[in-house]
């Protein structure tokens, strides 16, 4: 592997599907591999931000980050609206890309609505500039989510369709590195939907700072179902299994462990042990990030130094597309 590259959009907390399905994995790449993780500023704005308020979220998904154990000595930490070679590279690779292809993207039409003439060109251009933020490092690896896997697919395309028109081999085809599917992490209220950011209850998930009241609360409020013994059935009580998998990826535990050690018990222990799962994750890096929020000047400069080094392999490699392309 070579160069690793990822981010999420700092918009909204983040929640435990962020960080067991993503981040942890990543704080294990960057052991390994060299690791850029981008907060994507620019994609937040495709749909309207309060500045004060993505400003605040910026700092806040930056201090998640290394939070959850991303070490801004190993791994490059910035925002994406710091390099300027992520819109530059947009614009260059959207002159390579067929409309026929973005017509294709799924987020597109369910972001867009029914009334699509009124959707933005940003977000249209979307998977565009998610192409350019990777192509821009020429990273090889990509971890992504199931969400974000035709973004890549196009991401690929456009840097072969770039390569083909310049008869070049200056882009690297990035691979996708997909997550096992053991740490998907599902919504508390429904097993069938994963946890995110855009469910309108705040039941439904636990995000990365709420205090031990709240996910003790929001474990109590957990769906389950009308039996009162736990047992582990996925096909016949789906929503009791859900809430036994999700205590299986805390505790790193297969779901029969945790199921036998509830043999016989009732539906309140097994919410009783959700919380003290839930907690037992969440409280460390909510207690680290609370550290960081309260000192803006080391978060400041976390992002001084992340942009500067990822401004540094951006700059190399897009004054070579700039030659490539023929401009002077
Ligand atoms: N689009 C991604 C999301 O919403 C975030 C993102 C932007 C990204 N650029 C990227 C992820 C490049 C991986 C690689 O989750």
């Amino acid at each position: 592997m070579g160069l690793i590259l990822s981010g999420v959009q700092p918009t909204g907390n983040l929640h435990l599907g962020n960080y067991l399905g993503a981040i942890k994995n990543w704080v294990k790449l960057q052991n390994e591999h060299e690791c850029l993780f981008m907060l994507a500023d620019l994609h937040a704005i495709t749909v309207h931000q309060d500045p004060a308020e993505l400003r605040e979220n910026v700092l806040k998904v930056a201090a998640l980050y290394v939070a959850c154990g991303i070490d801004p000595k190993k791994s490059v930490i910035f925002n994406q609206s710091r390099v300027s070679g992520h819109a530059e590279l947009a614009w260059v690779l959207g002159c390579n890309t067929p409309l026929g292809w973005l017509n294709r993207m799924t987020q597109f039409k369910d972001k867009s609505g029914n009334d699509r003439e009124k959707a933005g060109l940003g977000l249209y251009a979307y998977p565009v500039l998610m192409a350019a933020d990777i192509l821009l490092y020429n990273a090889t690896h990509v971890p992504v989510g199931d969400d974000q896997k035709q973004h890549l697919e196009l991401a690929r395309d456009i840097a072969g369709a770039f390569n083909r028109n310049f008869k070049t081999e200056f882009f690297t085809i990035p691979e996708p590195l997909i997550q096992k599917t053991g740490a998907r992490v599902m919504s508390l209220t429904d097993y069938t939907s994963k946890m995110s950011k855009s469910d309108p209850s705040e039941y439904s998930r636990i995000n990365l700072t709420d205090d031990n009241d709240i996910i003790r609360n929001k474990a109590k409020k957990a769906k389950t179902d009308s039996i009162a013994e736990v047992t582990y059935e996925p096909e016949a009580r789906p929503d009791v299994a859900n809430l036994i998998n999700l205590i299986s990826v805390l505790t790193e535990k297969t779901p029969q462990a945790v199921a036998a050690e509830l043999a016989g018990k009732k539906s309140s222990d097994l919410k009783t042990m959700l919380a003290d799962s839930l907690i037992a994750v969440v409280e460390p890096v909510r207690t680290k990030y609370l550290e960081l929020m309260n000192d803006r000047i080391m978060l400041m400069k976390i992002l001084d130094e992340g942009a500067a080094k990822a401004g540094r392999i951006a700059g190399a490699n897009f004054s070579k597309v700039k030659e490539i392309v023929g401009f002077i």
